[in-house]
């Protein structure tokens, strides 16, 4: 089977790693990918989110059978849809198995915070209450804010670049934010609907399922570190670490969630005849012993995949092209026991500003216990340099959480860039 994979972040290493050990997969290209990715295959160059004339091309020339896609915005953007109507309309072949991930419909469940809500709603999905307002119903929307409990966590409904949501902790500041939104296009079209909605207080965590509409098959949970200080402290960032297994997610938890979540969230899909087939990423919230929606994604989550895919003892590929052909319902996976910790490096000034182009030294440290994935890196006149924030996420296994933290932590100790930081408090707060 040839494969094109979408992306160029950590993640995409970890989801390229995991499908170039599968003997099912052929040829492995990755659009446009990173220099860890070319380690598991060939990457090329194409637009990936808008245009999927070129990629259409590709696949042609190079008889790509599954389309993998990493980050939300080519799903978002209908990349699921493109392809089933380009097959229809000019047959790709009898092996052409299609895109993995959600038609642009059902990506609204992470495009739109409104249309995710509205869908839990009906579906008696537990998150936190809500109400939403455009500029039609400012007012009204203006007196809910004000008469709202503190904190209130205000939300531009469309994508914007993981900064739309707002956690105030006093009236004042809650009106303002309200206002910049709506009335100031703050977040500009994403902001234009605004989900003003009850602040929970627990720990979150990060659950993933693969399903086909009807069945699902659930891959490891992961606990994502948000903060850039240690102790969870500072500005929010993409990802600074994760580890999985979760210790907080016992038995009667992960039950709870699959009866109350994950199932009325497949069911839901189905009875609404929601085309999906891919990821779905639940970012949960435990409340007391119950769990509780943050946000949907349809995607994998970074750092998490960087800890998802080492555990995942199961052909990727089998399970990805099941699938797409709709037979989940016959697939089992298996789980590695052991605990996995990722912890990334960064540029130094990220989240906010930071410079790029330093060369990396003490990158070829991956052993049968840790793993070094590429995300911000680049070639540069024949070796590494940073290219981005997030520069590598570096995964160890251990028999305990601080054993895997241990290894990922001396190991990233070898690699060298110039302004490296990463966090030394990642996966120990559990021992
Ligand atoms: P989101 O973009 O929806 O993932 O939200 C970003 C972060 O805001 C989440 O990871 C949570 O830490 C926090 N957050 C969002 N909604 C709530 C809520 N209702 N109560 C508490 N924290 C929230
Ligand atoms: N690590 C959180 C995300 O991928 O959205």
């Amino acid at each position: 089977m040839n494969i094109l994979l979408l992306g160029s972040g950590g993640r995409e290493h970890a989801l390229a790693w995991k499908i170039s050990q599968s003997p099912l997969c052929t040829q492995l290209y990755i659009a446009p990918g990173n220099p860890g990715t070319a380690q598991c295959g060939t990457n090329i160059d194409l637009p990936i989110a808008g245009n999927f004339t070129e990629m259409e091309t590709f696949c042609r020339s190079h008889q790509i059978h599954l389309i993998v896609v990493g980050p939300e915005e080519p799903l978002v953007k209908g990349v699921y849809d493109y392809f089933k109507a380009a097959h229809i309309a000019n047959s790709f072949g009898e092996e052409w198995l299609g895109v993995i991930g959600p038609s642009a419909y059902a990506a609204q469940l992470e495009g739109s915070k409104a249309f995710a809500k509205e869908f839990m709603l009906r579906h008696g999905i537990p998150t936190a209450s809500y109400k939403e307002f455009t500029v039609e119903t400012f007012e009204e929307g203006k007196h809910y804010v004000l008469n709202h409990a503190l904190p209130i966590v205000l939300k531009a409904d469309g994508l914007a670049a993981g900064k739309g949501v707002i956690i105030c902790h006093n009236h004042i500041e809650a009106i303002t934010e309200y206002e910049m939104m709506l009335q100031h296009s703050k977040f500009g079209e994403a902001g234009k609907k605004v989900v003003v909605e009850e602040f929970l207080t627990g720990i979150e965590l990060s659950v993933f399922a693969v399903t086909d509409g009807k069945d699902f098959v659930l891959l490891p949970e992961a606990k994502d570190y948000k903060r850039i200080g240690e102790g969870d402290t500072g500005l929010n960032t993409g990802g600074m670490g994760a580890v999985s297994p979760v210790p907080f997610a016992d038995a009667a938890f992960m039950n709870k969630v699959l009866e109350k979540v994950i199932k009325p969230t497949i069911e839901g899909l189905e009875k609404e005849r929601i085309e999906y087939k891919g990821f779905v990423f639940f970012g949960l919230i435990k409340v007391g012993d119950e769990p509780f929606v943050i946000e949907y994604n349809c995607r994998m989550g970074d750092p998490e995949t960087e800890v998802v895919m080492p555990r995942l003892r199961s052909d990727l590929v089998a399970l990805l092209a099941a699938a797409a052909k709709g037979e989940l319902q016959q697939v089992q996976t298996e789980q590695d026991a052991r605990f996995a910790v990722t912890v990334v490096a960064v540029s130094g000034g990220y989240p906010g500003n930071y410079a790029k182009g330093y060369p990396i030294e003490g990158l070829d440290q991956s052993t049968g216990n840790t793993m070094v994935f590429h995300a911000g890196t680049a070639i540069e006149n024949n070796s590494v340099v940073t290219n981005g924030g997030r520069v590598l996420a570096v995964t160890s296994f251990g028999k305990t959480v601080s054993e895997a933290a241990d290894y990922s932590r001396h190991t990233l100790e070898g690699i060298r860039f110039t302004k490296m930081y990463f966090r030394k408090d990642i996966g120990y707060e559990f021992e």
